[in-house]
């Protein structure tokens, strides 16, 4: 294949790199989310499990003594674990106390347009919304986060993130029971993000435009840095999140001892991955299992990510190494059930010679040759239909491309098998310099010309510097004649 250099190619003269590491002395206790399972509201007959969420400015210390300015959900950083059952109906109350405006997106969850929080979806300050839908999907590890047209970097930066579990309805059905599954016992959220914190401890961001975005010097866990979590039981469950803007990490354990990896963005593998090692671009999840000996400590790291044909001399390629949280176990431990052997049935992605196939290059920070315009449709989609994608990054840095609405399942990269870590339920996948990675997947079953979904790279500087497309999933769209653009904004 031809290889294309973007003008945007890293340029290490441009400016220093943020890349000065401020010692972190590790005992902070590891913060656990609240975990917030919302209120059954039988007001309107079937009952709807309703959250609220107030997005709202703070002041949180990174650094002992130092503020700096942030956002929260319900709080000053971070927001609560919200939680829900497949087969249930939900409601979430957002209450704009910020000032200004915001949405609220639900990342990996299979909804209506109309209730994903895109960029069409602003709550003015002081404004409420209230969208609402019927879960339906595997039990996975979602999340929720600000999505404005050219400012999700700042809001997602200075704290606006949280998870949403979504579980199966009778968990001992499904042959992950005995996944651990005490929320911050030992079912650990775990939100992992780099921080480019000034000497005064405040968030910064990096306006340089340099090949991957903002790169932090600081590791947080959970809004913490240098953070331990007190191991109690035999194996712990880490529910891992990249909510970094720009950020690749590989994690895996100081002494490279190995663990299991059980569910990917959109819910359970096939069985667990045994690993020593797993890398996520920003916004993947990956839960994992790890087991600890009674009395020993062991700290969860990044190493350097591999990042494939990024120069290794690349500042700006982010591959360093960092140390997120340490793991001490208790002199006992409560013994875990041993890892089931198989953990789930993957629906077979649909067939791709029925599929309608479209192709999209990502270079520099267009998508198609286009950058994102909410006025403009890039394609229409039928509802439920089968789609084969073929996504090429023609750049010497990385990307990454998400889908809003659907889970998906990466066929192969430049024709070889994906990594068993990336071949199951996925709704981000990294794009490596110079890779073609091929998909499938089902749109959404829910038909609405009004309202797009988007699609686009989650490096949150490329996202607000328009590297994004909409579509729109509607009746009488014929599956094969979808492609360019044209129609009407929603
Ligand atoms: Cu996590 Cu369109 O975003
Ligand atoms: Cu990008």
């Amino acid at each position: 294949a031809a290889v294309v250099l973007a003008p945007l190619a890293p340029s290490l003269a441009a400016c220093a790199a943020p890349e000065d590491v401020p010692k972190v002395e590790f005992g902070a206790k590891l913060p656990i989310p609240p975990l917030d399972a919302g209120t059954l509201d039988s007001a309107g007959g079937s009952p709807v499990r309703t959250f609220h969420l107030a997005p709202q400015a703070g002041t949180h210390e990174f650094v002992a003594g130092k503020a700096a300015d942030t956002m929260g959900y319900n709080g000053a950083y971070l927001g609560p674990t919200l939680r829900a059952s497949r087969g249930e109906k939900v409601r979430v109350v957002v209450e704009n106390r910020l000032t200004e405006e915001t949405t609220v997106h639900f990342h990996g969850v299979q909804l209506p347009a109309a209730a994903d929080g895109g960029p069409h979806a602003m709550i003015a300050a002081g404004a409420t919304a209230s969208p609402e839908w019927m879960f339906d999907q595997p039990a996975a590890t979602l999340w929720y986060h600000p999505h404005p047209h050219g400012n999700t970097e700042k809001q997602v930066g200075l704290g606006l993130a949280g998870m949403f579990l979504v579980d199966e309805p009778a968990p001992a059905a499904w042959g992950a029971a005995a996944l651990p599954h005490e929320y911050g016992v030992d079912d650990i959220p775990l939100i992992v993000q780099d921080r480019r914190l000034d000497p005064s401890g405040k968030i910064t961001f990096d306006p340089s435009g340099n090949s991957i975005g903002t790169l932090g010097n600081s590791i947080a866990a959970n809004g913490v840095l240098g953070a331990v979590l007190p191991v109690t039981t035999q194996r712990v469950r880490l529910r891992i999140l990249n909510a970094s803007a720009g950020r690749w990490f590989r994690f895996g354990f100081a002494d490279h001892r190995r663990f299991h990896m059980v569910a990917s963005d959109g819910g359970l593998l096939a069985a667990p991955l045994e690993l020593d090692a797993v890398q996520l671009s920003p916004a993947e999840r990956a839960e994992i299992i790890v087991e600890m000996a009674p009395g020993e400590s062991v700290m969860l790291k990044s190493f350097a990510p591999d990042l494939g044909r990024v120069n290794p001399a690349d500042a700006f390629g982010g591959g360093r190494e960092f140390d997120v949280v340490r793991l001490d176990a208790g002199a006992t431990l409560t013994p875990s059930a041993a890892l089931p052997a198989a953990l789930a049935e993957l629906a077979a992605p649909p067939d791709t010679r029925v599929a309608t196939s479209r192709s999209f290059t990502f270079s520099g920070r267009q998508i198609n040759g286009k950058t994102m315009d909410m006025n403009r449709i890039d394609f229409t989609a039928a509802p439920g239909g089968a789609e084969v994608w073929y996504v090429d990054n023609v750049n010497a840095f990385q990307h990454n491309l998400h889908i809003h609405g659907v889970q998906f399942r990466l066929l192969d990269i430049d024709g070889a098998a994906p990594p068993p870590e990336r071949a199951g339920w996925k709704d981000t996948i990294p794009l490596m310099p110079r890779e073609r990675n091929r998909l499938a997947f089902r749109m959404p079953k829910y038909a609405d010309a009004q309202h797009p979904y988007m699609f686009h790279c989650h490096l949150l500087t490329h996202e607000d510097q328009g590297m994004m497309g909409q579509f729109v999933v509607a009746d009488g769209s014929a599956p094969a004649a979808a492609a360019g653009a044209g129609g009407s904004a929603g």
